[in-house]
Protein backbone atom coordinates (compact mmCIF):
# COMPACT_ATOMS: atom_id res chain seq x y z
CA UNK A 1 0.00 0.00 0.00
CA UNK A 2 1.74 3.64 -0.97
CA UNK A 3 -0.21 6.29 2.24
CA UNK A 4 -2.21 8.70 0.71
CA UNK A 5 0.03 11.92 1.16
CA UNK A 6 -2.09 12.93 3.95
CA UNK A 7 -0.39 10.45 6.05
CA UNK A 8 2.86 11.10 5.14
CA UNK A 9 3.19 15.15 4.76
CA UNK A 10 4.14 17.11 8.23
CA UNK A 11 1.33 19.23 8.17
CA UNK A 12 -1.21 17.06 6.89
CA UNK A 13 -0.65 15.05 9.66
CA UNK A 14 -0.94 18.18 12.92
CA UNK A 15 -4.08 18.32 11.67
CA UNK A 16 -4.69 14.85 11.27
CA UNK A 17 -3.75 14.86 15.13
CA UNK A 18 -5.45 18.13 16.00
CA UNK A 19 -8.72 16.92 14.94
CA UNK A 20 -8.42 13.86 16.33
CA UNK A 21 -7.62 14.54 19.65
CA UNK A 22 -10.25 17.71 19.52
CA UNK A 23 -13.07 14.95 18.10
CA UNK A 24 -11.78 12.57 21.12
CA UNK A 25 -12.34 15.61 23.76
CA UNK A 26 -15.37 16.39 22.17
CA UNK A 27 -16.95 13.20 22.67
CA UNK A 28 -15.69 12.74 26.19
CA UNK A 29 -17.21 16.00 27.61
CA UNK A 30 -20.43 14.84 26.27
CA UNK A 31 -20.15 11.08 27.86
CA UNK A 32 -19.33 12.94 31.03
CA UNK A 33 -21.64 15.84 31.30
CA UNK A 34 -24.57 14.37 30.18
CA UNK A 35 -25.35 13.17 33.42
CA UNK A 36 -25.00 14.98 37.45
CA UNK A 37 -21.05 14.66 39.00
CA UNK A 38 -22.76 11.60 41.70
CA UNK A 39 -23.17 9.54 38.71
CA UNK A 40 -19.74 10.01 37.72
CA UNK A 41 -17.94 8.93 40.79
CA UNK A 42 -20.45 6.15 41.36
CA UNK A 43 -20.33 2.33 40.18
CA UNK A 44 -23.04 1.66 37.58
CA UNK A 45 -21.47 -2.18 37.34
CA UNK A 46 -18.63 -3.84 38.49
CA UNK A 47 -18.02 -4.75 35.09
CA UNK A 48 -17.15 -1.02 34.56
CA UNK A 49 -14.84 1.76 36.09
CA UNK A 50 -16.28 5.29 37.62
CA UNK A 51 -16.97 7.80 34.56
CA UNK A 52 -14.91 10.02 36.65
CA UNK A 53 -11.78 7.05 36.69
CA UNK A 54 -11.89 6.80 33.04
CA UNK A 55 -11.77 10.61 32.48
CA UNK A 56 -8.46 11.35 34.63
CA UNK A 57 -6.84 8.16 33.14
CA UNK A 58 -7.52 9.91 29.74
CA UNK A 59 -5.57 12.64 31.19
CA UNK A 60 -3.16 11.11 32.76
CA UNK A 61 -2.33 8.73 29.87
CA UNK A 62 -1.80 12.17 27.68
CA UNK A 63 0.12 13.37 30.17
CA UNK A 64 2.71 10.01 30.49
CA UNK A 65 3.14 9.58 26.92
CA UNK A 66 2.79 13.49 24.96
CA UNK A 67 4.18 15.64 28.27
CA UNK A 68 6.21 13.36 29.73
CA UNK A 69 7.84 11.01 26.72
CA UNK A 70 7.71 12.91 23.63
CA UNK A 71 8.34 16.34 25.53
CA UNK A 72 10.41 15.30 28.46
CA UNK A 73 8.31 17.45 31.11
CA UNK A 74 8.25 16.40 34.68
CA UNK A 75 5.36 14.83 35.92
CA UNK A 76 2.68 17.32 37.08
CA UNK A 77 1.10 15.07 40.01
CA UNK A 78 3.13 11.99 40.16
CA UNK A 79 1.08 11.29 43.37
CA UNK A 80 -1.97 10.23 41.25
CA UNK A 81 -0.13 7.82 38.88
CA UNK A 82 -0.50 4.79 40.82
CA UNK A 83 -4.57 5.62 40.79
CA UNK A 84 -5.16 5.48 36.96
CA UNK A 85 -2.78 2.82 36.31
CA UNK A 86 -5.05 -0.28 34.93
CA UNK A 87 -2.88 -2.54 36.17
CA UNK A 88 -2.52 -1.37 39.58
CA UNK A 89 -6.30 -1.49 40.33
CA UNK A 90 -9.23 -3.84 38.48
CA UNK A 91 -12.05 -1.73 37.77
CA UNK A 92 -14.40 -3.33 40.57
CA UNK A 93 -12.14 -1.69 42.99
CA UNK A 94 -11.53 1.62 41.28
CA UNK A 95 -14.79 3.49 43.02
CA UNK A 96 -13.32 3.18 46.17
CA UNK A 97 -10.09 5.16 45.13
CA UNK A 98 -9.20 8.12 46.41
CA UNK A 99 -9.89 9.72 43.07
CA UNK A 100 -9.64 13.43 41.83
CA UNK A 101 -13.48 14.66 42.04
CA UNK A 102 -15.03 15.42 38.75
CA UNK A 103 -14.41 19.23 38.94
CA UNK A 104 -10.34 18.37 39.56
CA UNK A 105 -10.17 15.46 36.87
CA UNK A 106 -11.59 18.09 33.99
CA UNK A 107 -9.37 20.17 34.92
CA UNK A 108 -6.37 17.78 35.29
CA UNK A 109 -7.14 16.53 31.94
CA UNK A 110 -7.91 20.16 30.34
CA UNK A 111 -4.28 20.96 31.82
CA UNK A 112 -2.99 18.28 29.99
CA UNK A 113 -4.66 19.22 26.57
CA UNK A 114 -2.98 22.54 26.46
CA UNK A 115 0.44 21.62 27.32
CA UNK A 116 -0.05 18.58 24.61
CA UNK A 117 -1.36 20.92 21.99
CA UNK A 118 1.55 23.66 22.47
CA UNK A 119 4.26 20.48 22.05
CA UNK A 120 1.74 19.13 18.77
CA UNK A 121 2.14 22.86 17.18
CA UNK A 122 5.99 22.77 16.95
CA UNK A 123 6.05 18.61 16.94
CA UNK A 124 9.21 17.66 14.05
CA UNK A 125 7.31 13.97 13.42
CA UNK A 126 10.30 11.76 13.05
CA UNK A 127 13.23 11.20 14.99
CA UNK A 128 12.14 8.64 17.03
CA UNK A 129 9.18 5.57 16.44
CA UNK A 130 7.14 7.59 18.72
CA UNK A 131 7.35 10.80 17.10
CA UNK A 132 7.56 9.56 13.59
CA UNK A 133 4.38 10.54 11.49
CA UNK A 134 2.55 11.99 14.76
CA UNK A 135 2.45 8.33 15.98
CA UNK A 136 1.79 9.21 19.93
CA UNK A 137 -0.73 11.48 19.23
CA UNK A 138 -2.57 9.25 17.06
CA UNK A 139 -1.91 6.25 19.73
CA UNK A 140 -3.33 9.18 22.24
CA UNK A 141 -6.29 10.07 20.31
CA UNK A 142 -7.00 6.43 19.98
CA UNK A 143 -6.66 5.77 22.95
CA UNK A 144 -9.25 8.17 24.14
CA UNK A 145 -11.58 6.95 21.79
CA UNK A 146 -11.55 3.57 23.30
CA UNK A 147 -12.06 4.60 26.68
CA UNK A 148 -14.99 7.11 24.93
CA UNK A 149 -16.41 3.53 23.93
CA UNK A 150 -16.19 1.78 27.39
CA UNK A 151 -17.94 4.97 28.88
CA UNK A 152 -20.74 4.48 26.18
CA UNK A 153 -20.77 0.76 27.67
CA UNK A 154 -21.26 2.38 31.23
CA UNK A 155 -23.81 4.72 29.90
CA UNK A 156 -25.52 1.52 28.52
CA UNK A 157 -25.20 -0.29 31.56
CA UNK A 158 -26.51 2.62 33.96
CA UNK A 159 -29.93 2.12 35.02
CA UNK A 160 -32.33 5.32 34.83
CA UNK A 161 -33.73 7.34 31.96
CA UNK A 162 -31.51 7.89 28.91
CA UNK A 163 -28.95 10.35 29.47
CA UNK A 164 -28.08 10.45 25.86
CA UNK A 165 -29.88 10.52 22.57
CA UNK A 166 -28.69 10.43 18.64
CA UNK A 167 -30.65 10.39 15.51
CA UNK A 168 -31.00 6.32 14.47
CA UNK A 169 -29.45 5.56 10.89
CA UNK A 170 -31.39 5.82 7.94
CA UNK A 171 -34.00 3.18 6.81
CA UNK A 172 -32.28 0.65 4.81
CA UNK A 173 -34.74 -1.87 2.34
CA UNK A 174 -34.53 -4.88 3.35
CA UNK A 175 -31.42 -6.69 2.39
CA UNK A 176 -32.14 -9.39 -0.56
CA UNK A 177 -28.69 -9.74 -1.81
CA UNK A 178 -26.73 -13.29 -1.55
CA UNK A 179 -26.59 -14.44 1.90
CA UNK A 180 -22.83 -15.41 1.37
CA UNK A 181 -19.90 -14.70 -0.27
CA UNK A 182 -17.18 -17.16 -1.85
CA UNK A 183 -13.98 -16.06 -0.54
CA UNK A 184 -10.95 -17.78 -3.18
CA UNK A 185 -8.26 -19.54 -1.76
CA UNK A 186 -5.02 -17.81 -1.84
CA UNK A 187 -2.43 -15.52 -0.02
CA UNK A 188 -3.09 -12.37 0.92
CA UNK A 189 -1.13 -9.22 3.23
CA UNK A 190 -2.33 -9.34 6.61
CA UNK A 191 -1.46 -6.52 8.87
CA UNK A 192 0.49 -3.43 8.15
CA UNK A 193 3.88 -1.97 8.06
CA UNK A 194 2.69 1.22 6.30
CA UNK A 195 -0.46 2.55 8.20
CA UNK A 196 0.99 5.12 10.08
CA UNK A 197 -0.95 4.86 13.40
CA UNK A 198 -1.38 1.24 13.69
CA UNK A 199 -0.71 -0.14 16.86
CA UNK A 200 1.74 -2.81 17.57
CA UNK A 201 -0.13 -5.95 17.45
CA UNK A 202 -1.40 -4.74 14.49
CA UNK A 203 2.36 -4.85 12.77
CA UNK A 204 4.24 -6.45 10.32
CA UNK A 205 2.28 -6.85 7.13
CA UNK A 206 2.91 -10.29 6.44
CA UNK A 207 1.49 -12.62 3.81
CA UNK A 208 -1.23 -15.89 5.24
CA UNK A 209 -2.74 -18.11 3.07
CA UNK A 210 -6.54 -19.15 2.88
CA UNK A 211 -8.16 -21.77 2.09
CA UNK A 212 -11.14 -20.77 0.20
CA UNK A 213 -14.50 -19.93 2.42
CA UNK A 214 -17.81 -18.51 2.63
CA UNK A 215 -18.59 -15.57 5.22
CA UNK A 216 -22.20 -14.05 5.52
CA UNK A 217 -22.47 -10.66 3.58
CA UNK A 218 -23.69 -9.17 6.19
CA UNK A 219 -23.86 -9.50 10.44
CA UNK A 220 -26.07 -12.10 11.60
CA UNK A 221 -29.32 -9.80 12.08
CA UNK A 222 -32.09 -10.02 15.47
CA UNK A 223 -34.74 -12.38 14.06
CA UNK A 224 -32.01 -14.89 12.65
CA UNK A 225 -30.81 -14.77 16.25
CA UNK A 226 -34.33 -14.90 17.70
CA UNK A 227 -35.04 -18.29 15.37
CA UNK A 228 -32.10 -19.53 17.06
CA UNK A 229 -33.61 -19.28 20.70
CA UNK A 230 -37.25 -20.18 19.42
CA UNK A 231 -35.67 -23.40 18.71
CA UNK A 232 -34.28 -23.93 22.02
CA UNK A 233 -30.99 -23.29 20.78
CA UNK A 234 -30.18 -22.01 24.39
CA UNK A 235 -31.14 -25.14 26.16
CA UNK A 236 -29.12 -27.38 23.45
CA UNK A 237 -26.00 -28.69 24.64
CA UNK A 238 -25.65 -29.59 21.65
CA UNK A 239 -24.78 -25.99 20.12
CA UNK A 240 -22.29 -25.36 23.11
CA UNK A 241 -18.46 -26.14 23.64
CA UNK A 242 -18.13 -27.63 27.30
CA UNK A 243 -16.91 -24.29 29.34
CA UNK A 244 -20.02 -22.07 27.05
CA UNK A 245 -22.29 -24.35 27.97
CA UNK A 246 -21.26 -24.50 32.15
CA UNK A 247 -21.22 -20.91 31.62
CA UNK A 248 -24.91 -19.98 30.53
CA UNK A 249 -26.16 -23.20 32.83
CA UNK A 250 -24.15 -21.62 36.05
CA UNK A 251 -25.90 -17.90 34.78
CA UNK A 252 -28.93 -18.43 33.64
CA UNK A 253 -28.65 -16.60 30.23
CA UNK A 254 -31.29 -17.53 27.55
CA UNK A 255 -31.24 -14.34 25.41
CA UNK A 256 -28.57 -11.81 24.84
CA UNK A 257 -28.03 -9.39 27.69
CA UNK A 258 -30.75 -6.53 27.98
CA UNK A 259 -33.21 -8.79 26.48
CA UNK A 260 -36.33 -9.61 28.39
CA UNK A 261 -39.81 -11.91 26.85
CA UNK A 262 -42.70 -10.10 27.40
CA UNK A 263 -46.13 -10.78 25.80
CA UNK A 264 -44.96 -13.53 23.08
CA UNK A 265 -42.57 -10.71 22.07
CA UNK A 266 -38.45 -10.05 22.85
CA UNK A 267 -37.85 -6.20 24.00
CA UNK A 268 -34.69 -4.23 25.10
CA UNK A 269 -33.39 -1.69 26.98
CA UNK A 270 -31.15 0.50 24.98
CA UNK A 271 -29.52 3.47 26.69
CA UNK A 272 -32.48 3.82 28.74
CA UNK A 273 -35.49 3.22 26.63
CA UNK A 274 -37.58 0.12 26.36
CA UNK A 275 -37.83 -0.86 23.23
CA UNK A 276 -38.86 -4.14 20.66
CA UNK A 277 -35.89 -5.94 19.46
CA UNK A 278 -36.07 -4.73 15.76
CA UNK A 279 -35.56 -7.84 13.77
CA UNK A 280 -33.16 -6.50 10.78
CA UNK A 281 -30.42 -5.08 13.01
CA UNK A 282 -27.33 -6.77 14.01
CA UNK A 283 -27.97 -8.89 17.05
CA UNK A 284 -25.94 -6.92 19.67
CA UNK A 285 -24.65 -7.97 23.38
CA UNK A 286 -23.69 -11.47 22.73
CA UNK A 287 -20.66 -13.46 23.96
CA UNK A 288 -18.09 -15.28 22.22
CA UNK A 289 -19.91 -18.65 23.54
CA UNK A 290 -23.57 -17.60 22.26
CA UNK A 291 -21.89 -16.56 19.00
CA UNK A 292 -20.10 -19.71 18.75
CA UNK A 293 -23.20 -21.82 19.51
CA UNK A 294 -25.14 -19.60 16.98
CA UNK A 295 -23.34 -20.85 14.58
CA UNK A 296 -22.99 -24.45 15.39
CA UNK A 297 -26.88 -24.32 15.02
CA UNK A 298 -27.01 -22.42 11.96
CA UNK A 299 -24.40 -25.70 10.52
CA UNK A 300 -21.68 -23.15 10.02
CA UNK A 301 -18.94 -21.99 12.24
CA UNK A 302 -17.18 -17.86 13.10
CA UNK A 303 -14.37 -16.78 10.49
CA UNK A 304 -11.04 -16.63 11.77
CA UNK A 305 -9.50 -13.64 12.52
CA UNK A 306 -6.96 -14.17 8.83
CA UNK A 307 -10.67 -15.02 7.15
CA UNK A 308 -12.08 -11.77 8.52
CA UNK A 309 -9.79 -9.53 7.36
CA UNK A 310 -9.29 -11.65 3.78
CA UNK A 311 -12.49 -10.74 3.36
CA UNK A 312 -12.27 -6.90 4.45
CA UNK A 313 -9.09 -6.00 2.95
CA UNK A 314 -7.89 -8.05 0.24
CA UNK A 315 -8.91 -6.92 -3.45
CA UNK A 316 -8.72 -9.51 -5.96
CA UNK A 317 -8.29 -7.59 -8.53
CA UNK A 318 -5.46 -5.73 -8.04
CA UNK A 319 -4.11 -8.43 -5.62
CA UNK A 320 -3.53 -6.23 -2.57
CA UNK A 321 -4.70 -5.82 0.88
CA UNK A 322 -6.33 -1.71 1.18
CA UNK A 323 -6.74 0.28 4.85
CA UNK A 324 -10.92 -0.03 4.49
CA UNK A 325 -13.19 -2.61 2.76
CA UNK A 326 -14.14 -0.01 0.45
CA UNK A 327 -10.57 1.21 -0.68
CA UNK A 328 -7.55 3.45 0.75
CA UNK A 329 -9.97 6.13 1.95
CA UNK A 330 -10.81 7.76 5.40
CA UNK A 331 -14.26 6.35 6.05
CA UNK A 332 -17.24 8.92 6.15
CA UNK A 333 -20.93 8.56 6.80
CA UNK A 334 -21.56 7.22 3.45
CA UNK A 335 -19.43 4.09 4.23
CA UNK A 336 -20.00 2.68 7.67
CA UNK A 337 -21.84 3.54 11.17
CA UNK A 338 -19.02 4.90 13.45
CA UNK A 339 -18.39 7.33 15.97
CA UNK A 340 -21.52 7.14 18.76
CA UNK A 341 -23.70 9.10 15.49
CA UNK A 342 -26.12 6.66 16.38
CA UNK A 343 -26.31 4.93 19.56
CA UNK A 344 -27.31 1.66 17.44
CA UNK A 345 -26.36 -0.59 14.78
CA UNK A 346 -28.02 0.13 11.45
CA UNK A 347 -29.61 -2.32 9.62
CA UNK A 348 -28.33 -5.43 7.52
CA UNK A 349 -27.36 -4.49 4.24
CA UNK A 350 -26.61 -1.09 5.29
CA UNK A 351 -23.92 0.81 3.40
CA UNK A 352 -23.60 -0.05 -0.19
CA UNK A 353 -20.67 2.16 0.00
CA UNK A 354 -18.38 0.10 2.37
CA UNK A 355 -18.82 -3.10 0.99
CA UNK A 356 -15.61 -4.99 -0.04
CA UNK A 357 -14.68 -5.98 -3.34
CA UNK A 358 -16.24 -9.30 -2.87
CA UNK A 359 -20.07 -7.76 -1.66
CA UNK A 360 -19.09 -8.41 2.06
CA UNK A 361 -21.26 -5.40 3.60
CA UNK A 362 -20.64 -3.99 7.33
CA UNK A 363 -17.16 -5.33 7.73
CA UNK A 364 -16.31 -2.02 9.65
CA UNK A 365 -18.90 -0.22 12.21
CA UNK A 366 -22.26 -1.12 13.46
CA UNK A 367 -21.34 -4.26 15.82
CA UNK A 368 -17.88 -5.94 16.82
CA UNK A 369 -17.28 -8.96 15.20
CA UNK A 370 -16.37 -12.09 17.58
CA UNK A 371 -13.59 -14.40 15.66
CA UNK A 372 -12.91 -17.50 16.29
CA UNK A 373 -9.04 -16.53 16.53
CA UNK A 374 -7.33 -16.40 20.34
CA UNK A 375 -5.52 -12.78 20.60
CA UNK A 376 -2.02 -13.78 19.37
CA UNK A 377 1.25 -11.63 18.03
CA UNK A 378 1.79 -11.61 14.70
CA UNK A 379 5.27 -13.16 13.31
CA UNK A 380 7.68 -10.53 14.12
CA UNK A 381 5.65 -8.49 16.62
CA UNK A 382 7.23 -6.39 18.44
CA UNK A 383 6.10 -4.78 21.48
CA UNK A 384 5.56 -0.46 21.42
CA UNK A 385 6.12 1.89 23.22
CA UNK A 386 4.39 -0.56 26.40
CA UNK A 387 4.14 -4.14 26.76
CA UNK A 388 0.60 -3.53 28.55
CA UNK A 389 -0.97 -2.33 25.16
CA UNK A 390 -0.98 -5.92 24.06
CA UNK A 391 1.89 -8.14 24.94
CA UNK A 392 0.35 -8.96 28.32
CA UNK A 393 -2.77 -9.90 26.52
CA UNK A 394 -1.72 -12.59 23.98
CA UNK A 395 -2.94 -16.26 24.42
CA UNK A 396 -6.29 -18.36 24.44
CA UNK A 397 -7.43 -16.53 27.06
CA UNK A 398 -8.68 -13.61 24.75
CA UNK A 399 -10.87 -13.88 21.89
CA UNK A 400 -10.04 -11.82 19.25
CA UNK A 401 -12.71 -9.05 17.40
CA UNK A 402 -12.86 -7.35 14.40
CA UNK A 403 -14.46 -4.09 12.90
CA UNK A 404 -15.53 -1.70 15.28
CA UNK A 405 -19.10 -0.73 16.72
CA UNK A 406 -21.27 2.14 16.57
CA UNK A 407 -19.31 3.29 19.21
CA UNK A 408 -15.90 3.53 18.06
CA UNK A 409 -14.29 6.38 15.97
CA UNK A 410 -12.72 5.90 13.11
CA UNK A 411 -9.48 6.75 14.56
CA UNK A 412 -9.73 3.60 16.38
CA UNK A 413 -11.04 1.67 13.54
CA UNK A 414 -9.58 0.05 10.27
CA UNK A 415 -9.29 -3.09 8.58
CA UNK A 416 -6.35 -4.33 10.50
CA UNK A 417 -7.34 -2.82 14.22
CA UNK A 418 -7.62 -5.95 16.53
CA UNK A 419 -10.00 -5.55 19.71
CA UNK A 420 -10.12 -8.79 22.31
CA UNK A 421 -11.90 -9.81 25.15
CA UNK A 422 -12.87 -12.63 27.29
CA UNK A 423 -15.65 -14.67 26.04
CA UNK A 424 -17.81 -14.54 27.96
CA UNK A 425 -18.10 -10.86 27.69
CA UNK A 426 -21.36 -9.28 26.61
CA UNK A 427 -21.48 -5.96 27.58
CA UNK A 428 -19.77 -4.78 25.15
CA UNK A 429 -21.09 -3.79 21.53
CA UNK A 430 -20.60 -7.30 20.09
CA UNK A 431 -22.21 -9.29 17.37
CA UNK A 432 -20.98 -11.51 14.64
CA UNK A 433 -21.17 -13.18 10.89
CA UNK A 434 -20.77 -16.70 10.51
CA UNK A 435 -18.66 -18.70 7.87
CA UNK A 436 -18.05 -22.37 6.08
CA UNK A 437 -15.30 -24.05 4.65
CA UNK A 438 -15.88 -24.13 0.59
CA UNK A 439 -15.14 -27.55 -0.97
CA UNK A 440 -11.56 -27.82 -2.13
CA UNK A 441 -11.14 -26.19 -5.55
CA UNK A 442 -13.64 -24.03 -5.79
CA UNK A 443 -11.99 -20.78 -6.72
C1 LIG B 1 -7.99 -2.86 23.17
C2 LIG B 1 -10.18 -2.21 23.84
C3 LIG B 1 -9.17 -4.19 24.76
O1 LIG B 1 -10.15 -1.07 26.62
O2 LIG B 1 -9.08 -2.73 27.52
C4 LIG B 1 -7.53 1.20 26.77
C5 LIG B 1 -7.91 -0.61 24.98
N1 LIG B 1 -5.91 -0.19 26.46
N2 LIG B 1 -6.55 1.54 27.60
C6 LIG B 1 -9.25 -1.91 26.62
C7 LIG B 1 -7.14 0.12 26.06
C8 LIG B 1 -5.55 0.69 27.43
C9 LIG B 1 -8.31 -2.01 25.43
N3 LIG B 1 -8.90 -2.81 24.31
FE1 LIG C 1 -6.61 3.03 29.07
Amino acid sequence: MTAPDSLTDPESLRTRALDALTTARERTALLTSCVEDPELTAQHSPLMSPLVWDLAHIGNQEELWLLREVAGREAMRPEIDGLYDAFEHPRAERPSLPLLPPAEARQYAAEVRGRALDILESAAFQGTRLTEAGFAFGMIAQHEQQHDETMLITHQLRKGPAALTAPDPAPAPLFTGPAEVLVPEGPFVMGTSTEPWALDNERPAHRRTVPAFFIDTTPVTNAAYQAFIEDGGYGDRRWWTPEGWDHIRAHDIEAPLFWRREGGQWLRRRFGVTEVVPPDEPVLHVCWYEADAYARWAGRRLPSEAEWEKAARHDPAADRSTRYPWGDADPTPEHANLGQRHLRPAPAGSYPAGESPLGVRQLIGDVWEWTSSDLLPYPGFVAFPYREYSQVFFGPEYKVLRGGSFAVDPVACRGTFRNWDYPIRRQIFSGFRTARDAAPGSS
